[in-house]
């Protein structure tokens, strides 16, 4: 850190993908340096949580690496964390400090408002029955109804089917094929965290979606800019709220409904 910190407020923003280890060790590094030189309040912003996917033990072998990335945040002596969308509710346990959830909700929903027309003959889908509760919420807000992939009828509708997060797009994919077939008009996908990997974006190039439409809370470099299919919802502006909230001492719970001009 260039110049002392020491009784300031400091807030360090660093998103959990690509070098994924990297991008876990500089906030650390960082925020236990600010800690050394009694900066009065350090908040660590993770827009992705870092292994966010890896929640669960289902071998004898494997750790729960989203939980040991939480802990060695504690163990940096961040204050307070602020986190987006996390892939499930059950990681909120594993933090020991206070932690403050955002909701990529509010933006998605004003991207479907200001892009598809068609409001009232819009389905929004979920590819598992883990987002059911996200699809719902989301359905409920545009006052129409929401789909399981396997057992709803979309005739005649628009599909919007949302997840938080994807990385290689088969799943996402498929489902497209399948609404495709079930006679939807037209499938967009709206994602919170695109990871991206191996064949991710040949999957959607050749999938039925009008558009894919992804979170800047991973950067969205250059190359993603000629894909003419994908699209960005800007969250810069949710994030930048809660930061002033939260060094003004308000609620953020303003932000789980709206999106800051
Ligand atoms: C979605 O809406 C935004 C804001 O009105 C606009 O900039 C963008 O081009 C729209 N996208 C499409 C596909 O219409
Ligand atoms: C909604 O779907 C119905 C039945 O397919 C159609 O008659 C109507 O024009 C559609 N409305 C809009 C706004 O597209
Ligand atoms: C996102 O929004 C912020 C705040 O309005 C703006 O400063 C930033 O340039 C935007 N980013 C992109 C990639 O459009």
């Amino acid at each position: 850190i260039g110049k002392s910190v020491c009784g300031k407020d400091v807030y360090i923003i660093q998103s959990g993908c690509g070098e994924i280890n990297d991008n876990l060790m500089a906030p650390l590094i960082m925020t236990n340096s600010c800690k050394t030189d009694s900066a009065s309040q350090l908040t660590t912003v993770i827009p992705c949580f870092p292994y966010a996917q890896q929640d669960k033990k289902d071998k004898s072998q494997v750790t729960i690496s989203a939980k040991l990335a939480a802990n060695v945040l504690s163990v940096a002596d961040a204050d307070h964390i602020i986190a987006m969308d996390l892939h499930v509710s059950q990681i909120q346990v594993f933090f020991d400090n206070p932690v403050d959830y955002l909701y990529a909700e509010p933006g998605v929903l004003k991207w479907i408002r200001e892009n598809i027309s068609e409001q009232k003959n819009c389905t929004i889908v979920s590819s598992d029955a883990g987002g059911a509760k996200r699809v719902t919420s989301i359905a409920d807000s545009m006052n129409v109804d929401f789909a399981l992939i396997h057992n709803e009828n979309v005739k005649d509708l628009v599909a919007i089917l949302v997840d938080d997060m994807v990385d290689t797009c088969g799943t996402i994919c498929h489902a497209a094929d399948k609404l495709l077939s079930a006679g939807v008009t037209r499938a967009y996908a709206i994602l919170t965290h695109r990871i991206f990997s191996g064949p991710a974006i040949s999957h959607i190039n050749n999938a039925y979606f009008q558009a894919v439409v992804v979170t800047n809370n991973i950067p969205q470099e250059d190359k993603m800019k000629h894909r003419s299919k994908i699209q960005v919802i800007n969250i810069s502006m949710i994030l930048a709220e809660a930061i002033r909230k939260i060094h003004n001492e308000e609620s953020v719970s303003y932000l789980f409904s709206h999106v800051p001009l």
